[in-house]
C-alpha cells in the first residue's frame, strides 16, 4: 500500500509528522509538508476530484438518466412495476402483497414483496424486498462471502422498539378502478390510496392529498441479474466493476439500487437531510439560476476544507425530510444507510390545468431519492404540524438523549493541549480571567504514538493528578478516541483487536488496514456484539489507567476516514459482522462506534444505573438515531465569516432532524481568526447547543483570555450569558428529549401560518424561552435586521427597547459587545446570574426570573432542573414547574408541572434555593407606582418585598425588578399591588 497514494491532505500529514512516527512516514511527511506549504499557497478550498458527483457514481447517474427518460416520454412512459391485486392480505395493521417488475422484452417477472406497517401514531412504514435475494438464490462474483438478502438491519440501528401496529387501519380493495385504499391514524384521519398498476402510493390527511410515492414513476429497484457477456457496444454505466481514484469496486451483487420519487404537492419548501453545509430550506439541484446541478448527496466522509453553499456530503447523514406549506407539515424517512443523493426540484403549479391534487398552491416540491443498496425501506408522517411530525419521529428514532449539565456548558479545545502542564497553566488562566469553562478536551497528541487508551509518558506523565486537578472545581477532561486502531506489536489493543476477529475486514476476508493518524491501522467492527463487549472493557479505569468519573469522550475519524482510501473512506466491498458489505452500512458506521463508546462510559464503573453518571460523548459521523447516546459538530469548518453564517442553517437542520445536540468549531478550525471574528464567533457560539471553542494543530493559540481588550471582555460577557441562561438551555433539552422540539427554532417551525419566515436561517427562537436571536454574522456588521414573524410585543433582552410589527424587519445595532437578542411577550425564562467558574459550582445558586410580559397581558415558562449529572431524575427526582403571569392581579406563580415524588433527593437539596430576583418586563405603566411594593405570598404567609420601577419611555417598555423578595423557588406567588404614596 502507498501511503502517498490518496493521500491525506497536507495539514494532516504535517500533524502526524510531528509525532514520533517511523522513519519512512516522517520522510513521506516531509515531502508532504514542503509539498503543502507550496500547494497551501494556492488553493485552500476542498479537492473536488477526491469525491464523487453524480454522473461518476454509477447508480446515481443510471438513476438520474432513468428520471430523465420517464420526464421526456410524459404519459407514454410505462412503469413496469405493478401491484397485484390477488397477493393483497391485511392484517394487524399491515398489508402485504407483491409488486411485479417486468422487464422489458422477457417473460420473466421480478418478484418484490411489499409490506405496508401502519402504526398506532398514525405514521405508515413501506418496506419492498426482493424475493430471489431473500431466498439465497442469487449467485455472488469473484468468489464473494458476502450476504446475498438486500441489507435490512438500518432498522436495528436506527430506531428504538416498541412500536405498535395499528389495529384500526383498514383496507379495501377496488379492483375495478384498480386502487386499495387504507384508512387509518386516529385523531386526524389518513388515507393511503394505493394503485395497483403502475404502482402509486397518494397519502391523504382530511381528506387532501399531502405526499404521493411514484408519482412521476422514477421508483426504480435494480435486480439482480448475472453479468451479461460484454458486448462491442456497450456503454459503461458503472453496473459492474466501478473505479475511482484509484480503487476498483469489485461490486460482488452487481448493480443493486434503489430509488422512488416522493411528490409534496403545495409543499414550496423542504428542509432537513443533513448534513450539508447548505441554507436550511433545501434548493433545487437540477440546475438553473442560485440552485445547485448535483443532488444532496449523503455518504459519510471526512471532507478535508469543505466549501459552504454545496450540496456535497459531509461527515454525517442523517435522510429525514420535513415538507413544510403554509399551516401544514409532514415529512420521510429514508431508512437506507448506503450512499444515497437526493435530488430536489420546484414545480410551479398551473390552477388552470387538471391535477389530482389541490391546485391552489403556487407550488410543489418533487424529490427523487437514490441509494445504492439494501431494500426500499421509508416513513411517512402526515404531521399536520411540525411538532407532531418531531414526536412521531422521536418516537420512532428515539429522543435526545438528556446530557449531563456540564456538556452544555463551555467547552475549550485545541488541537491540542501539549502537556498536563498545558492543561494546568489553561484551566489557571480561565480563573483568572474570570471566564467560565466547564471542559477542557485533549486532542490526538495526548497518546503514545497514536495508541488509543494510552497517554503519551512525556508530555502526559500524571495524568490522573491533571483530572483530579480539573474535578476540583468540577471540570472534567474529553479525549479523543479514534476507531481506527495502530497497527504494532506490544500494544494489546490491537493484538486483541485481531486475533479475536473483531476489526473489519477487506474483501477478501483477510483484516483491513489502511491509514490515518497511527499510519498503519485496523478498523474496530461495532456491528459484532463481541466488539462491543470488548470496547466496553477498554474504558475500565483500570484498562484506562489515568481516567476517571470526570473524562468523556470524542469519537472523530468514525465516517470512518481513511486517508488512502476511495474518497478518504474504506473500499465499499469491505466486509463487516455477519457478512454484510460496507456499501450496504457506510452511514452506519459513526453510530454504532459512538453507541458503543456511550455504552462502554456509562458502565465503567457499574452494570447499574443508579451507580452511573450520564456520559457525554461527541461524534463526528451520526445517522438517524445518533441522537440517542451522541452530540455532533460540523467537522473541520474554516476561520472565515463563511463558516461562521454557515452554522447556524447547518445547526438548524440538525434540530429538524432530530439531533438538537450540535455545535460548530468556535472560531474556525482551519486558520486564524481576526479578534472581531473571533469575537462574533463567541457570541454565536453561546448559541450553539453543543459550545465549543477549537483549532487545528497549526493554528495560533486563542484561548479567549489571550484576545486583549476590549476582545476578552465581550467574550467573558458572552460566555457568562451562556452559564447565565442555563437553566433555560436545560429546559429546553429535557423537552427535545421527550417530545422532540428543535432546541433552535426557526421560524417556520414557530409561524407556520408566516410563509415570509420560511427561508429565514440566520435567526432562531431558543427553545420556549421566546428569546428571538440574531448574532451577527458578517465582518464590520454595524446593524443587523431581525424578522418580526408575528404580532406580539418584541422587547430588547439589554435595553428593552419595544418592537412591533408583524412580517416586518426591525433594524437593530450591533458594535462588537451587542449580540442581537429580542424577548418576545408572552413568555418566562428563568436565569442565574451569578458568575461562577463551572456550571457545577451554580447547582444551588439563587434563580433570576424573568417576565416577557404579552400584548394579552399574560405570560408563561417552563423550567426544568434535575441534579444534571445522574439517571436519578428518571425515579422522579427533578423540578418541573411552570412560572404564569398574570396583568389581571398582577400576579406571578410558579406551579408544579409534575408531582413530585416522595423521597426526591434533588427536591430536597434544592429546598433553600431563593429566588433572588423578579424582572418584569412590560408591565403596563401605572400598573405600579413610583414605589409599588410586592406582596408575596409563599408557604401560607405573606410578607412584602421592594421593587424598583423603570417607567417606560423613549420607545422603551416598564421594567418592575423585585429584589430579594426572600422567597424559595417553590413557593413563589407575588402579587405587585399599586401603591402610589
Ligand atoms: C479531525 C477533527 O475533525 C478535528 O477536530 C481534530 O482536531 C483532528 N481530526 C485531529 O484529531
Amino acid at each position: 500500500m502507498n501511503f502517498l497514494e490518496g493521500a491525506s491532505p497536507v495539514r494532516r500529514a504535517k500533524a502526524t509528522a510531528s509525532t514520533a512516527a517511523p522513519s519512512v512516514l516522517k520522510l513521506c511527511c516531509y515531502s508532504l509538508v514542503v509539498f503543502g506549504a507550496i500547494f497551501l499557497q494556492v488553493t485552500e478550498t476542498v479537492k473536488h476530484e477526491n469525491f464523487k458527483i453524480c454522473s461518476q457514481s454509477g447508480f446515481c447517474k443510471r438513476n438520474r438518466a432513468l428520471a430523465d427518460d420517464a420526464t421526456a416520454a410524459g404519459s407514454a412512459w410505462v412503469s413496469p412495476y405493478e401491484l397485484e391485486p390477488a397477493s393483497i392480505t391485511m392484517r394487524n395493521g399491515k398489508l402485504k402483497g407483491t409488486i411485479w417488475k417486468t422487464i422489458d422484452g422477457q417473460e420473466e417477472r421480478v418478484e418484490l414483496p411489499l409490506v405496508f406497517s401502519f402504526y398506532e401514531q398514525g405514521f405508515v412504514r413501506l418496506q419492498i424486498d426482493e424475493a430471489k435475494r431473500l431466498k439465497g438464490e442469487i449467485e455472488l462474483r469473484n468468489g464473494s462471502k458476502v450476504r446475498k438478502e438486500r441489507y435490512h438491519e438500518a432498522e436495528k440501528w436506527a430506531l428504538v422498539p416498541g412500536l405498535k401496529l395499528s389495529t384500526h387501519a383498514k383496507h379495501t380493495t377496488l379492483e375495478e378502478a384498480g386502487v386499495t385504499r387504507v384508512h387509518y391514524g386516529g385523531i386526524t384521519a389518513f388515507e393511503a390510496i394505493i394503485r395497483h398498476n403502475p404502482f402509486e402510493v397518494r397519502f391523504l390527511r382530511d381528506g387532501e392529498v399531502h405526499m404521493v410515492l411514484n408519482e412521476r414513476n422514477f421508483l426504480n429497484m435494480e435486480h439482480w441479474r448475472a453479468k451479461p457477456e460484454a458486448k462491442e457496444d456497450d456503454v459503461d454505466n458503472g453496473e459492474w466493476d466501478e473505479s475511482f481514484g484509484g480503487a476498483t469496486d469489485s461490486k460482488p451483487r452487481g448493480p443493486e439500487s434503489v430509488a422512488l420519487d416522493i411528490t409534496f404537492p403545495g409543499y414550496a419548501y423542504v428542509y432537513g437531510i443533513p448534513e450539508h453545509a447548505t441554507s436550511l430550506a433545501l434548493k433545487e439541484t437540477r440546475g438553473g439560476e442560485g440552485n445547485y446541478n448535483e443532488p444532496y448527496r449523503m455518504y459519510n466522509a471526512d471532507v478535508f476544507e469543505y466549501e459552504t453553499d454545496s450540496p456535497m456530503t459531509l461527515y454525517g447523514s442523517i435522510p429525514f425530510m420535513q415538507a413544510q406549506r403554509k399551516g401544514s407539515t409532514v415529512g420521510v424517512l429514508w431508512l437506507n444507510a448506503a450512499e444515497t443523493w437526493v435530488d430536489v426540484i420546484k414545480q410551479k403549479n398551473n390552477p388552470l390545468t387538471f391535477s389530482t391534487h389541490d391546485n391552489s398552491y403556487k407550488e410543489s416540491t418533487q424529490t427523487h431519492w437514490i441509494s445504492e443498496s439494501g431494500i426500499l425501506d421509508l416513513f411517512v408522517f402526515l404531521g399536520p404540524n411540525a411538532s407532531a411530525l418531531y414526536r412521531d419521529y422521536g418516537a420512532i428514532t428515539g429522543y435526545t438523549t438528556l446530557p449531563p449539565m456540564f456538556s452544555i456548558a463551555y467547552h475549550q479545545c485545541r488541537w491540542n493541549y501539549v502537556s498536563q502542564d498545558d492543561v494546568k497553566t489553561v484551566d489557571k488562566k480561565f480563573d483568572q480571567f474570570d471566564i467560565p469553562y466547564d471542559v477542557i478536551w485533549l486532542d490526538i497528541e495526548y497518546t503514545d504514538e497514536k495508541k488509543y487508551f494510552t497517554w503519551d509518558p512525556l508530555t502526559f506523565s500524571k495524568p490522573l493528578d491533571m483530572v483530579k486537578g480539573l474535578d476540583k472545581r468540577q471540570r472534567k477532561l474529553v479525549a479523543i478516541i479514534d476507531p481506527h486502531i495502530k497497527k504494532t506489536d506490544g500494544y494489546p489493543v490491537s493484538s486483541e483487536l485481531t486475533s479475536r476477529e473483531l476489526a473489519v475486514k477487506d474483501k477478501s476476508s483477510k483484516i483491513y488496514d489502511g491509514w490515518c493518524w497511527p499510519g498503519s491501522s485496523n478498523w474496530v467492527d461495532c456491528f459484532n456484539p463481541s466488539t462491543v463487549s470488548w470496547w466496553k472493557e477498554q474504558f475500565k479505569f483500570n484498562k484506562f489507567v489515568g481516567s476517571q468519573r470526570n473524562v468523556h469522550i470524542w469519537n472523530d475519524m468514525n465516517e470512518p476516514s481513511v486517508f488512502n482510501g476511495p474518497e478518504t473512506t474504506m473500499p465499499k466491498d469491505n466486509i463487516f459482522y455477519d457478512n454484510w458489505e460496507h456499501r450496504d452500512i457506510h452511514n452506519l458506521y459513526g453510530l454504532t462506534f459512538h453507541n458503543a463508546t456511550y455504552s462502554a462510559v456509562k458502565e465503567r464503573e457499574s452494570q447499574n444505573e443508579d451507580k452511573q453518571l450520564r456520559p457525554f460523548v461527541l461524534t463526528r459521523s451520526f445517522f438517524a438515531g445518533s441522537q440517542r447516546t451522541a452530540a455532533m459538530w460540523t467537522g473541520d469548518n474554516e476561520a472565515k465569516w463563511s463558516h461562521l453564517q454557515a452554522a447556524f442553517p447547518m445547526l438548524m437542520a440538525q434540530g429538524i432532524a432530530g439531533m438538537p445536540f450540535a455545535g460548530a468549531d468556535v472560531g474556525g478550525f482551519f486558520g486564524n481568526p481576526s479578534k472581531e471574528l473571533l469575537t462574533r464567533w463567541y457570541q454565536a457560539g453561546a448559541f450553539y447547543p453543543f459550545f465549543r471553542a477549537h483549532a487545528h494543530i497549526d493554528a495560533k493559540r486563542r484561548e479567549p483570555y489571550l484576545a486583549g481588550e476590549p476582545y476578552v471582555s465581550i467574550i467573558r460577557e458572552a460566555v457568562r450569558l451562556r452559564y447565565s441562561l442555563l437553566p433555560a438551555w436545560y429546559s429546553a433539552f429535557h423537552r427535545a428529549s421527550w417530545d422532540g422540539m428543535p432546541i433552535l427554532r426557526p421560524m417556520f417551525v414557530m409561524f407556520p401560518d408566516n410563509e415570509a419566515g420560511f427561508s429565514i436561517d440566520d435567526q432562531f427562537f431558543m427553545g420556549d424561552t421566546g428569546l428571538l436571536v440574531k448574532p451577527v454574522v458578517y465582518e464590520g456588521a454595524e446593524s443587523v435586521s431581525i424578522f418580526l414573524p408575528d404580532r406580539q410585543v418584541y422587547y430588547d433582552y439589554k435595553d428593552f427597547t419595544i418592537y412591533k410589527g408583524e412580517s416586518s424587519n426591525v433594524e437593530i445595532k450591533t458594535p462588537l459587545e451587542r449580540i442581537p437578542m429580542l424577548m418576545r411577550g408572552g413568555h418566562v425564562f428563568v436565569r442565574r446570574d451569578r458568575p461562577r467558574r463551572s456550571s457545577g459550582l451554580m447547582k444551588y445558586d439563587p434563580f433570576t426570573v424573568v417576565v416577557s410580559v404579552g400584548d394579552e397581558g399574560v405570560a408563561d415558562g417552563v423550567l426544568y432542573l434535575d441534579d444534571g449529572e445522574t439517571y436519578a431524575y428518571k425515579k422522579g427526582e427533578f423540578i418541573h414547574r411552570s412560572f404564569i403571569y398574570n396583568s389581571a392581579g398582577n400576579t406571578l406563580e410558579s406551579r408544579d408541572l409534575a408531582p413530585e415524588t416522595a423521597n426526591n433527593r434533588f427536591v430536597k437539596n434544592m429546598k433553600g434555593v431563593r429566588i433572588e430576583k423578579v424582572i418584569l418586563v412590560g408591565v403596563k405603566s401605572g400598573a405600579v407606582g413610583k414605589k409599588g411594593k410586592v406582596t408575596v405570598k409563599s408557604d401560607g404567609k405573606t410578607w412584602d418585598a421592594k421593587v424598583t420601577v423603570e417607567e417606560g419611555k423613549d420607545g422603551k417598555a416598564t421594567v418592575v425588578v423585585v429584589r430579594d423578595p426572600k422567597v424559595r423557588y417553590k413557593f413563589l406567588a407575588l402579587v405587585i399591588t399599586t401603591s402610589h404614596n
